[in-house]
């Protein structure tokens, strides 16, 4: 903030600072990767997918390297936060992306493996990252962990229990650690998609194209503002959130969803369109009030 009030509009760059991305090789973590690069940072394009990553990494140009790890796996987190030291000098910004999402099914139906899958890279993924990320970060003087739940980490969602369980976890994680590291100018925040279309999404989507042709447009009626988000519209977030702009934001957990969990009848809201939506025809008219 300047001396008048104003923003400080330069704070909501992020030229200097390093950042690492899980599962940046698509969907919203390339969409991540690019802004936070468009932005002015030097990112680390991490994901198990290395061919893809490294096209995303070389696209973005001299501010990006590829790096092929598995977010459960303890070393490959050793791993990535030395790299991003030996390429940039240093680590400020960690954006744990990368989540799988099981597929739809009765409890009763999933097995412990397709339990112990989605926790293990959703849940445990995040974790590990946040642990790997505490003295790289505590070494510049701080920095900014933006941990990727969902709206079923806020409310829940019949037949995927591991996911919704999962994403919980993240939420709760975030609170913890954002308490936790705040003493070391750490700041830990949640983001909470909604509908974002992504190959996530695609393949949900996709998954019921048979059984269920119109469950695309369906999600688009719960949420007010009408329409499925774009991965760009969480980069938004993610970017303010790595700022300094965000320099007093840690504990929050940003949802990002039209509204969609703002409440449960957003179908009341159909006669306020209609009705201004008619004023403004009369006004268009020439007829005012
Ligand atoms: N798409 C949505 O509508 C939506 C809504 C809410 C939350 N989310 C969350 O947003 C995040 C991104 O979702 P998306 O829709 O872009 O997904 P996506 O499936 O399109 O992309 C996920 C990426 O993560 C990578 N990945 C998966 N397992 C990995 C592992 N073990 N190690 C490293 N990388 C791995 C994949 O290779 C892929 O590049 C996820 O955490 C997801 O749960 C998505």
């Amino acid at each position: 903030m300047n001396e008048d009030g104003a923003p400080d509009w330069a704070s909501y760059s992020l030229t200097g600072k390093v950042a690492i991305v899980t599962g940046a090789a698509m969907g919203m973590g390339e969409a991540h990767a690019r802004g936070l690069a468009a932005a002015g940072a030097d990112v680390v394009v991490a994901d198990i997918q290395a061919t893809l990553a490294r096209q995303v990494a070389t696209e973005i140009g001299q501010r990006a390297r590829a790096f092929e790890m598995d977010v459960t796996s303890e070393e490959a987190w050793n791993q990535v936060v030395d790299f991003a030291r030996q390429e940039f000098g240093g680590l400020d910004v960690l954006v744990n992306n990368a989540g799988l999402i099981e597929d739809m099914k009765p409890l009763p139906q999933v097995t412990l493996a397709d339990w112990n899958r989605i926790i293990a890279v959703n849940q445990t993924g995040t974790f590990l990252g946040m642990r790997a990320a505490v003295l790289p970060m505590a070494a510049r003087g701080g920095g900014s962990i933006v941990n990727v739940s969902s709206g079923w980490g806020i409310t829940g969602s019949a037949q995927v229990p591991a996911y919704t369980a999962s994403k919980f976890a993240v939420t709760g994680l975030t609170k913890a650690a954002a308490q936790e590291l705040g003493g070391l100018n750490i700041r830990v925040n949640s983001l909470h998609p909604g509908y974002t279309l992504t190959p996530m999404l695609a393949a949900r989507l996709e998954q019921f194209a048979t059984t269920d042709p119109g469950m695309k447009a369906r999600f688009a009626e719960r949420i007010p503002l009408g329409r499925l988000a774009s991965p760009q519209e969480m980069t938004a977030a993610v970017v303010f959130l790595a700022s300094d702009a965000a320099s007093y934001v840690s504990g929050l957990q940003m949802v990002v969803d039209g509204a969609m969990l703002a409440g449960i009848f957003p179908d009341r809201a159909a006669g306020t369109t209609q009705f201004v939506r008619e004023q403004l025809g009369r006004a268009g008219s020439g007829g005012q009030g």
